[in-house]
């Protein structure tokens, strides 16, 4: 007699990282993301979680992440709740696990954001229903859907352009980098060498014959750019470094107009926000003509309709 099977769960649709995703994946999201910013539901329906809630989970602080995730769903017909540490048992020690179990059995998705991708990882592990990564330590690749989505709509299809990144090799670096090699462009990291991107994620992108460039060299790395990206020079978790050290480290990769100078007379800047301005990037530059940071932070909210709908259909 042939042995009972039961039939294989389907997995869970989790949005953790860009580097597990195939291309076309990704790009069915971005799609979806720009037919919801033109009205266009994918599928026809308008409301598509109708019924289906999502739970937010912020063990750091957030603007853009949690209005737009709470727009996102509320727009599309479903419900969303917000958890922050302190008025949580997270905040008491209930482990991540448990939680991941527990909110499973209210709500259809968990976004989490948390400064320890372990976290993230764990909450993955446990839970049943689909987790978004909302910002670890690591990397932010919700914030990295938006970023490309808004290059295409400013300068095309974004696939053999040059990005130039100057500055913190951070989480937004990180997840830079899976873009880079998952859309197909050239990405030039300029960085002080003690704040390079972490090795591992180097030796993956050149593993997967991504072209990412890791340079000090930072006028050279913007000549011909399509796009000049940078972040806050102390990311969440970094701030009880040496910040005069990193200050001082990162001053020569400021975005300014000089170096705009040196990237395509049509490139734009891109700032995940918040910005710092005189910092990491000059107020004639992030309020300047080039710069689309207002665009990339409204398309948070229709990039995270796509990778809902993902998640969710
Ligand atoms: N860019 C970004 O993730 O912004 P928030 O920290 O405000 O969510």
């Amino acid at each position: 007699m042939a042995p009972k099977t039961s039939p294989k769960a389907p997995a869970i649709k989790h949005f953790l990282d860009l580097d597990r995703f195939e291309p076309a994946t990704l790009r069915e999201m971005i799609e979806w993301g720009k037919d919801f910013k033109r009205g266009q539901a994918p599928g026809g329906e308008a409301r598509p979680f109708v019924g289906k809630a999502l739970a937010m989970v912020f063990e750091r602080p957030s603007t853009r992440t949690r209005v737009s995730f709470e727009r996102a769903i509320r727009q599309l017909g479903g419900d969303a709740i917000v958890l922050e540490t302190q008025g949580s048992h997270l905040g008491r020690g209930e482990t991540v696990a448990d939680t991941a179990r527990v909110l499973s059995r209210y709500v259809d998705a968990i976004m989490i954001r948390t400064t320890d991708e372990a976290k993230l990882l764990e909450m993955a592990e446990h839970a049943t229903v689909p987790v978004i990564n909302g910002l670890t330590d690591r990397t932010h690749p919700c914030q990295l859907m938006a970023d490309i989505m808004t290059f295409e709509e400013h300068r095309g299809a974004i696939e053999n352009r040059v990005v130039t990144w100057s500055g913190d090799g951070n989480n937004m670096a990180a997840s830079w980098i899976h873009a880079a090699v998952r859309f197909g462009f050239e990405l030039r990291l300029a960085c002080p060498e003690p704040l390079n991107p972490p090795a591992d994620l180097l030796d993956w992108a050149r593993e997967q014959n991504g072209r990412v460039l890791v340079t000090q060299d930072v006028e050279a790395a913007v000549e011909g750019a399509d796009c000049v990206v940078t972040d806050t020079w102390v990311s969440m978790g970094d701030e009880t470094g040496d910040s005069q050290q990193r200050h001082d480290l990162l001053r020569p990769y400021r975005v300014d107009d000089r170096l705009m100078a040196r990237a395509k007379p049509d490139a734009i800047f891109m700032h995940c926000l918040p910005a710092h301005r005189g910092d990491e990037v000059t107020a004639s530059v992030i309020d300047g003509p080039r710069s689309v940071v207002w665009d990339e932070a409204e398309n948070r909210l229709h990039a995270q309709k796509g990778i809902l709908y993902w998640c969710l259909s």
